[in-house]
């Protein structure tokens, strides 16, 4: 066994086949930056998986562990879209033709991370229609249990015989006797906030790029990018913050919050 017996590296770098004729020099850029992608929404779904599991079979800290992994992946993503900054208008306009209709649309994996999360619009089902296998795939998601539900299971076993939002805001007032639950809370808020910027990053990517062109996949591009910037898929776990105003040392979400006196020296400071 070698290194490249084991990664099969010849077999992947047989996997960027420019279609344009002549090759356009920034075509390599555009497919190892999609394949990239690619592999790591794979990983992605992997530890999403066995995260759902773990909170399934209520081991809370271990489906934290895998969510964090997680998260430092969309971190990397996050930061990874820019180095199509380097690739200018003009370039990209000589090669984008060839890629139609061929578009970000059509990632199932992204949709799979999208559906498995909890945010699911049948209506995407359409980008696949030519590929019925894809759509299966993607419909198999929409049947399983959603990260949310998961997590709401292991809530409702922590905080019996109360509604969702009651036992949300009982576990971060008192999340110093539930932390497990509360560091899983607020990696599940770290997806959600590594999801909307990468949205975010992505379409000032493709402003820069494209500016206001309609998409390769068939949408007015840019503008329908900016719909989807309020996404999420846990919007919970957001509204739980503003409820935490009310009743804490006089301290409501509609008033200022109070002045704090300066904190004595030294300890840890208290978390309100
Ligand atoms: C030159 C670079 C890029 C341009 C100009 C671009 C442009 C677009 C546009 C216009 C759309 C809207 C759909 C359409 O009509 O086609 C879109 C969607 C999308 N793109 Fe990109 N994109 C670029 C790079 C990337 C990269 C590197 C990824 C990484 C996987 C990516 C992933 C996606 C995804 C997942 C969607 C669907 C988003 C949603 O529906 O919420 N794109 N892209």
């Amino acid at each position: 066994m070698t290194y490249g017996d084991y990664l099969r590296i010849r077999e992947m770098l047989e996997l960027q086949q420019p279609q344009s004729d002549p090759p356009h020099h920034d075509e390599l850029l555009f497919i190892v930056i999609h394949q990239a992608y690619e592999l790591w929404f794979k990983l992605m779904l992997h530890e999403l998986d066995v995260a759902m599991t773990c909170m399934v079979e209520r081991k809370v800290l271990r489906a934290h562990h895998f969510m964090r992994r997680v998260t430092r992946v969309q971190d990397l993503l996050l930061h990874q879209i820019h180095v199509l900054e380097t690739m200018s208008p003009q370039e990209f306009a000589e090669f984008r033709d060839i890629l139609r209709p061929a578009s970000g649309f059509q990632s199932l994996q992204f949709r799979e991370i999208e559906f498995l999360a909890g945010l699911r619009d049948e209506a995407y089902m359409n980008f696949f229609a030519q590929r019925p296998e894809m759509q299966q795939g993607l419909r198999d998601y929409g049947s399983r249990k959603t990260l949310w539900e998961g997590f709401l299971g292991v809530l409702t076993h922590r905080f019996p015989g109360v509604g969702h939002e009651e036992a949300l805001e009982l576990l971060y007032r008192n999340y110093e006797a539930n932390v497990d639950l509360y560091m899983l809370a607020e990696s599940l808020v770290d997806f959600d906030a590594l999801l909307a910027q990468w949205r975010y990053h992505h379409v000032m990517v493709v402003s820069r790029i494209i500016g206001e062109l309609p998409g390769t996949g068939g949408s007015e591009g840019v503008a329908y990018l900016k719909t989807t910037l309020e996404r999420r898929a846990f919007p919970m776990l957001w509204q739980v913050r503003s409820r935490l105003g009310d009743g804490v040392a006089g301290w409501s979400a509609s008033a200022p919050a109070p002045r704090r006196e300066d904190p004595p020296g030294g300890g840890c400071p208290l978390g309100h």
